[in-house]
């Protein structure tokens, strides 16, 4: 047993829940380590979704983290949403009293955490080989983990599962705890960074007989854009010309054009719901995807990360500071209202603009009806509003 570790949480994962939750505790005067299996590098580099909701932004200031996103990110008053070529903008900021968006890529975020946490002194081991909570249900839960070849433990008093939808966290929970709830849609996104200047100011979630398609943006030189594809197709089918020309006829409408550029990066993801209740097992509590996750039509991944950490470091605060143990009783409580408010959003987002498998005239044609009153209804582009913005964190 190489050299031991102590800390009172041991956070395991080091993407936005794990990060904002370390330094969201370190702020409050709680110790706690990250767990990594991966390298800083490959962290700051895997490409992620980019939306930020106003309450994430806010809490990104307020905490100290948010110059970088200040000076580069895009904030955004509005999307589009397009229906046979006709574009109908959202307007954020009139419909829901001046809230907005902030377009920022998601791997900035962890940079910037990153940077933060080891510049206060915070502990964030990388490239840290099988992982295991062990102990989870008694006083004393430990983490195993190896680390340069030598096999390590971390003590804790808390365990935080911030590892996402495959990791190991939620695993070390005995059958028979947790309800699972999963629905997988016969969609894939087929993802793709282009260095070319956005065509567009605002994101264009665009549906098109053919199949969805999305317009967004990370940079004034730098494009992000998705086309739905079959979940099982392979990136080898899509050379970038035919991406380009998929672009081109999906996202069409009169008197725009779309600029075309060297494509950087391009990957194809399935798409899934996927939440298990409750989000805490005695000392584990599970934050982000490793407790649920969202079809991205939402953008609301990284936000309902940042929702739960939030939530676990009152919680802690008040368990540490003041022997309270209130909030821990109800964080999965209060964090699954939000995820089930969120998974009903993207889920209605998700069936509102991809082509839906053929066999179901019936499914199309609400569809159709549903598209028809986004466009005019402003009772409808207010609740698309309110939810996108992101609904407050209580
Ligand atoms: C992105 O910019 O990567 C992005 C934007 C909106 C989404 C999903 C992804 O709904």
């Amino acid at each position: 047993m190489g050299t031991d570790m102590q800390t009172q949480v041991g956070i395991v994962g080091a993407g936005p829940a794990g990060l904002v939750l370390s330094h969201l505790l370190h702020l409050d005067g709680i110790d706690s380590v990250v767990l990594e299996q991966r390298s800083r590098s490959y962290v700051e580099t895997r490409i992620r979704a980019g939306v930020l909701e106003q309450g994430s932004t806010d809490l990104l200031i307020e905490t100290g983290v948010g110059e970088r996103m200040l000076a580069e990110g895009a904030v955004h008053e509005g999307v589009n949403l397009q229906f046979g070529g006709e574009r109908h903008r959202i307007d954020f900021a009139k419909l829901t009293g001046g809230r907005r968006i902030t377009v920022y890529g998601q791997v900035e975020v962890v940079k910037d955490l990153i940077a933060t946490r080891l510049g206060a002194g915070g502990t964030i081991l990388f490239e840290a080989a099988d992982v295991t909570p062990i102990g989870v249900e008694g006083h004393h839960p430990t983490i195993a983990y190896r680390h340069d070849g030598a096999d390590r433990e971390l003590a804790c008093d808390i365990v935080a599962g911030c590892d996402g939808f495959h990791g190991v966290c939620r695993q070390v929970i005995p059958a028979g705890v947790l309800t699972e709830f999963d629905r997988e849609y016969p969609f894939g996104w087929l993802g793709v960074l282009a260095t070319v200047a956005p065509s567009t100011d605002e994101l264009i979630y665009a549906f098109h007989e053919r199949g969805f398609a999305l317009h967004s943006l990370r940079s004034p030189e730098i494009s992000r854009l998705y086309l739905q594809v079959d979940p099982s197709d392979d990136i080898a089918n899509w050379p970038d010309g035919r991406i380009w020309e998929e672009l081109q006829l999906r996202l069409a409408s009169p008197g725009w054009t779309l600029h075309e550029g060297p494509i950087i990066e391009k990957e194809i993801t399935a798409m899934r719901s996927y939440v298990c209740e409750p989000m805490q097992h005695e000392n584990l509590y599970l934050a982000g995807d490793a407790a649920h996750i969202v079809p991205p039509t939402g953008a609301k991944g990284m936000n309902l990360a940042v929702a739960d950490v939030t939530v676990l470091a009152r919680a802690l605060a008040d368990w540490f500071h003041r022997g309270d143990r209130a909030g821990l009783e109800t964080y999965s409580d209060r964090c699954l209202g939000r995820v089930w408010r969120v998974q009903d959003f993207s889920n209605t987002m998700t069936e509102l603009l991809h082509v839906l498998p053929a066999g179901d005239p019936f499914a199309s044609r609400v569809q159709r009806a549903r598209q028809r009153y986004v466009a005019t209804s402003q009772a409808m582009q207010h609740t698309i509003a309110e939810n996108y913005v992101g609904l407050p964190v209580t």
